[in-house]
Parts: structure tokens; C-alpha cells; sequence
């Protein structure tokens, strides 16, 4: 059982916290945040020990893993006091803001002999999962283009409103457009081309269209979060393959084949260990038991490594670059 201890008790250290309530091989027993009242609220919800820094954590605990749930600009330092305490490290997406804190966070946790996870969940999204399923075994013929959205209004919910300033954050663009760059170098890797246009505020490039080549293969990527307050949440695609196309828009995803009759997959309900139902967790649950499990198993990561973030990242800055370019 691996003993987990994570910093950072805002949205994504709730959801992940939820998540290890449900996996059978590790275990949360520690958190901390430098919000006393934030860090005491949430670790007696959860049943585990408040601390009000990392290193109080790592001197009061004995641990096996570093949970990195903190606001971005602050995810290398982090990791890389987590590794040099010999500790594993999951850190949420994106992996940093520059390709220098990323690099050193790579560099630090290679040195270290520890595995480093960034948290891209899309890549364990169930209906994303079966798209890149589809896309390797060929069985619609090869993918002609792919049109990936995401956007929504501005989140709200941020720690002293930190998303809000680009230098913290990078904006819309890094901050959750991030997710649809990184799904697309799962499907098809490096792209030939890019091309980048968007919009810039004073929460930095909060919106972008990006067009990216790979041979005949088209990738239209949107995205962005600067919509009304009222606006919902999206995210979407539409792939159009030789044979067919595999369609998550305004319905579930949807697999269309000439002379076939569409196919709805059925995404499986899964019970957690304890009870309740754990699908609504959807890749952040896939992401945090893949993490566990290949630990546990003592075998390296392969579905999103600290390599594939850092292109990620770099193909991502290269769209905002592109953006104030123009
Ligand atoms: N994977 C996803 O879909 C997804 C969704 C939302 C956010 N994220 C990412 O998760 C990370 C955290 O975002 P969030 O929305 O949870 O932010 P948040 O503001 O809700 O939470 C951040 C927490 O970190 C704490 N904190 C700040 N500085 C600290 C420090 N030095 N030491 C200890 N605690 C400190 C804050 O008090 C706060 O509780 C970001 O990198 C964000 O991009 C990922």
C-alpha cells in the first residue's frame, strides 16, 4: 500500500482525494496547504493528518508519493523537493510554465531514481480512450482530420484568484487548452505544422484555433475560457476517419460506419471498493490507478511519461507564441 501525501487542498486536491478514496493500493494520510483553515477543513473531511507545508509533511510522515495539486507556477519547485526527498511525484497538468522548470523537474527526478507523473487525464478519458483505440487498430481506415474543443467560462473558484494572472498561470491556453495539445500528440504524436491564432486579455491568451499537419492528417484544435459566467463546460470531438467517424458532441460518443448502424460504446459504471458509483471521476480515476498500479508493479509509465508532457508543453507555448504573434 503506497502511503500518498498531497498539497495543495483546492479543486484538484478534492478530486484526486475522492479519487483515492476509491484505489485499493495506495492510500491518502497526509495533506497540506499554506491555508490553515483550507488544509484543517479538508483533512477532516478526508480522516488524514494537516500539515501547513511540504516540508513539514515530509518531516512528520513517512511517505512513498507526492500528490502536486498546487497552482502551476509553483509545480517545479515542488516537485522537485518531493523528488529530492526520494519521494515519487504526481503533479497535475500543465507540467510548468517553461521548458526550464520542466526540464529541471525531469532532470531532478531522473537524478533522484523516482517516477514522475503529470496529470494529463484526457489520455485516460474513457470516450478520448476509445478514439485512440480506434485511430490505432485501423479498423475505420486512417484518421482524415480531427477537430478537438474545449472551452467554458473563466473558472471562478481559484485560491487568491491565481488563474487569473498569466505569470501563475498562462492563461486559458496553457491552463485548459493544454489538455486537447496533449491528446493530440497521444493520437498522432509531433505535428508537422502548427498554426495558431486567439485572443489575448488580462488573464493572458485565454483563447486560441489551432491547425496542426501530419502528412494528409488535419488536427483542428479550439479552445478557450473566456465565455459568460453562465456558459457550461464543453469538451468535444468530431474524427473523420476513410470508413467512418467517431463523433462526441452534442450526444455520447457515437461510432459511424457506412452501412452500419451507428454505435453508441457503452462506457462501464464501476463500483468503488467501498460503495458508489466511481465513473463520474472518469479520467481522473483512470489517471490515479494507472499512476498506483504501474508503481506498484514496479514498471515504468508509457501512456503519458514526463517526455510526452514536456512536448506537450512545448507545442502548447509554441501556440501562444504563435498567438501574440499575429
Ligand atoms: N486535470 C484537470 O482537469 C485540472 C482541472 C483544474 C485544475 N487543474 C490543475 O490543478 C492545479 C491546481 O489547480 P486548482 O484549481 O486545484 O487550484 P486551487 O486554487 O483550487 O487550489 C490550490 C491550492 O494550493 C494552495 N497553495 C497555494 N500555494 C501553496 C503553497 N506554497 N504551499 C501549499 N499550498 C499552497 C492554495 O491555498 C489552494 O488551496 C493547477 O495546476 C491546475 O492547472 C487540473
Amino acid at each position: 500500500m503506497l502511503r500518498v501525501g498531497l498539497v495543495g487542498c483546492g479543486f484538484m486536491g478534492r478530486m484526486h482525494a475522492n479519487v483515492y478514496r476509491t484505489l485499493e493500493g495506495a492510500q491518502l494520510v497526509a495533506a497540506a496547504d499554506i491555508k490553515p483553515d483550507v488544509v484543517e477543513k479538508y483533512a477532516g473531511e478526508f480522516g488524514l493528518k494537516a500539515y501547513p507545508s511540504l516540508e513539514a509533511m515530509l518531516e512528520g510522515e513517512s511517505l512513498d508519493v507526492i500528490d502536486i495539486c498546487l497552482p502551476t507556477y509553483l509545480h517545479s519547485h515542488y516537485t522537485i523537493e518531493a523528488a529530492k526527498a526520494g519521494k515519487h511525484v504526481f503533479c497535475e497538468k500543465p507540467m510548468a510554465l517553461n521548458l526550464d522548470e520542466a526540464d529541471a523537474m525531469i532532470s531532478e527526478c531522473s537524478k533522484a531514481g523516482v517516477t514522475l507523473m503529470i496529470g494529463h487525464c484526457i489520455r485516460f478519458w474513457p470516450e478520448y480512450a476509445i478514439l485512440k483505440k480506434l485511430v490505432d487498430n485501423g479498423t475505420l481506415g486512417n484518421l482524415l482530420s480531427v477537430n478537438l474543443t474545449r472551452y467554458g467560462a473563466f473558472p471562478s473558484w481559484s485560491s487568491d484568484n491565481w488563474l487569473a494572472d498569466s505569470t501563475k498561470s498562462g492563461g486559458g491556453v496553457l491552463d485548459m487548452h493544454v489538455h486537447d495539445t496533449d491528446f493530440v500528440h497521444y493520437l498522432l504524436g509531433k505535428p508537422d505544422s502548427i498554426h495558431s491564432w486567439g485572443s489575448v486579455d488580462d488573464r493572458g491568451p485565454g483563447q486560441v484555433f489551432t491547425t496542426m499537419t501530419y502528412g494528409k492528417t488535419i488536427a483542428h484544435l479550439e479552445g478557450g475560457w473566456n465565455l459568460p459566467s453562465s456558459t457550461p463546460f464543453k469538451h468535444a470531438f468530431r474524427a473523420i476517419f476513410e470508413k467512418g467517424a467517431a463523433i462526441m458532441d452534442a450526444g455520447p460518443l457515437t461510432i459511424y460506419e457506412d452501412g452500419k448502424e451507428p454505435v453508441v460504446p457503452e462506457i462501464p459504471k464501476m463500483e468503488a471498493a467501498g460503495g458508489g458509483n466511481i465513473s463520474d471521476l472518469g479520467g481522473y480515476y483512470h489517471e490515479l490507478k494507472y499512476f498506483v498500479d504501474r508503481l506498484s508493479a514496479g514498471l515504468p509509465l508509457e501512456i503519458v511519461t514526463p517526455q510526452t508532457s514536456r512536448q506537450s508543453l512545448e507545442t502548447t507555448l509554441e501556440e501562444i507564441r504563435q498567438i501574440y504573434s499575429h
